[in-house]
């Protein structure tokens, strides 16, 4: 096809830099709504000067033809190869947890809490340290994909602006939040708000920091982040509720997440974590909440009333959760669902792994899991879903869960996306010929690492070392 094209358009990983102003050739995959796969094989993506999507053309139809001779007379039309799908968006990232991936697993989480991650978080009133350790993982997160983050820092104000600084110099989109924590009982002396005062203080002035970055076109947001329901007093969570209602911006924590949080909210409101969040003024169109594993269904139903969305993290769960997200049941009824990696509570940054086990772990809620038990009676049925959902929950998911324009391939919406080499000489991905769209797509999200994303591209821009010239 690209043989009846002018020799002024351009192809090779050369031309592929910088895509805004260009009209992109290539084979495209995304997953608009949960289970629906679309492939447009040759499509063009008229790619705007502001790095949105301005027009998408199927092959085949005059427009296409049209859009692509004139494109390719001024010398913008670009051809990419492999295959094309958009950014990953990870719900739930404790940026400060990185130095401590794959360490520690072995304890349940309120103790991996107190022994493991409050002291790591702690030296974050290191800001060199911070910066280097949120440089390194804003460029591996980039590298793996993930081109939209919703991030807890620690409760430093000086480390989480170094959060922020390092997102929008290296271009990834994101949503930044201080942790809030002041609840003696659930906090060491070391690591705790002294007061609500501070708690509050400290959210306004990294909100403040994001406003005022000369570079922050869009990139960062703030986020409030009481860290959990354990961790806060109510003065603090009233508090932060007012502020959430004064400033709109988005809400994070975690709720029910496993046996012992969910008791713990019981005992101590009376109540299930949800309606707590509700009661305080936290649980709006604008929260996101990490795994809610253990939420009931009317729980589920006050957070569909209410609109706000869950960040579903499958591979921490299998170590702190105690159970597996009833994933299915909440998309049915209509609450809004993203992955996250949960780093550190799950071991890998990889977002392929997280939609990998999206798929084994809802498999093994609908089979159940002891084998002693009669087939009939060992799982929940009607629970599964498949690798083209959870394909969607990490991208159009991801981002209509943060109501950002990402994740699909549609006029108007941020172009991040990445390309996926099936070739790449490192890569583990192998092409037989013989594959259905579904199962290249399914191919390339099961068995492709690292090596075989070779570029990543935010508001059309490459990003990563592969960005600068060779
Ligand atoms: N609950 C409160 N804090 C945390 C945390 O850092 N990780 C996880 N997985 N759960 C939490
Ligand atoms: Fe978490």
């Amino acid at each position: 096809m690209t043989d009846q094209w002018p020799a002024s358009h351009r192809s090779g990983p050369h031309a592929w830099t910088d895509l805004r102003n260009c009209v992109v050739s290539g084979d495209w995959f995304h997953a608009p709504a949960a289970g629906r796969l679309e492939r447009m094989a040759g499509g063009l993506l008229e790619i705007g000067a502001d790095g949105r999507i301005a027009a998408v053309c199927h092959a085949g139809s005059e427009e296409h033809r049209t859009l692509a001779r004139e494109a390719a007379q001024a010398g913008r039309l670009v051809t990419l190869d492999g295959l094309l799908i958009p950014g990953l968006v990870d719900l739930h990232v404790h940026a400060p947890q990185y130095p401590q991936l794959g360490k520690g697993l072995d304890q349940p989480l309120e103790v991996w809490l107190q022994r493991y991650t409050f002291p790591l978080e702690a030296r974050y009133a290191d800001r060199l340290f911070a910066r280097s350790v949120y440089r390194r993982l804003v460029a591996d997160l980039l590298a793996g994909g993930t081109t939209t983050a919703l991030y807890f820092a620690s409760r430093h104000v000086e480390a989480t602006c170094e959060l922020a600084d390092a997102c929008i110099e290296a271009r990834q989109r994101a949503l930044v939040g201080r942790v809030v924590m002041d609840n003696p009982d659930q906090c060491p002396d070391f690591y705790r708000d002294a007061s609500v005062a501070e708690g509050v203080a400290a959210t306004r002035a990294v909100a403040a920091h994001i406003a005022a970055h000369p570079a922050n076109t869009g990139w960062v947001r703030p986020v409030i982040t009481p860290r959990f329901l354990p961790s806060c007093t109510d003065d603090m969570l009233r508090a932060l509720g007012h502020l959430a209602g004064e400033c709109g911006c988005h809400v994070q924590t975690h709720c029910a997440e496993s046996d012992w949080a969910r008791d713990y909210g019981q005992d101590r409101f009376g109540h299930s974590d949800m309606e707590a969040l509700d009661r305080f003024g936290l649980l709006t169109r604008n929260t996101v909440l990490a795994h809610g594993n253990f939420i009931t269904g009317s729980d589920m139903d006050l957070l569909a009333r209410r609109g706000g969305a869950v960040a579903h993290c499958p591979l921490s769960n299998a170590w702190f959760a105690n159970a597996v997200f009833p994933l299915r049941a909440a998309l049915d009824k209509g609450v809004r669902v993203g992955l996250g990696t949960d780093i550190a509570g799950g071991p890998s940054a990889s977002m392929m792994g997280a939609m990998r086990m999206t798929v084994a772990a809802s498999r093994m809620l609908r089979d159940g899991v002891d084998p002693d038990r009669p087939a009939a009676e060992r799982g929940r049925p009607g629970s599964a879903v498949d690798m083209m959902t959870a394909f969607h929950l990490a991208t159009a998911g991801g981002g209509d869960a943060l109501d950002l324009p990402v994740g699909r391939f549609a006029p108007g919406q941020h172009f991040d996306a990445l390309r996926i080499d099936p070739d790449a000489s490192l890569g583990t991905m192998r092409l037989w010929g013989d594959e259905s769209d579904e199962d290249l797509l399914a191919t390339a999200l099961y068995t492709a690492s690292r090596a075989n994303i070779t570029h990543v591209w935010t508001d059309g821009q490459q990003t990563g070392q592969g960005a600068r010239p060779a």
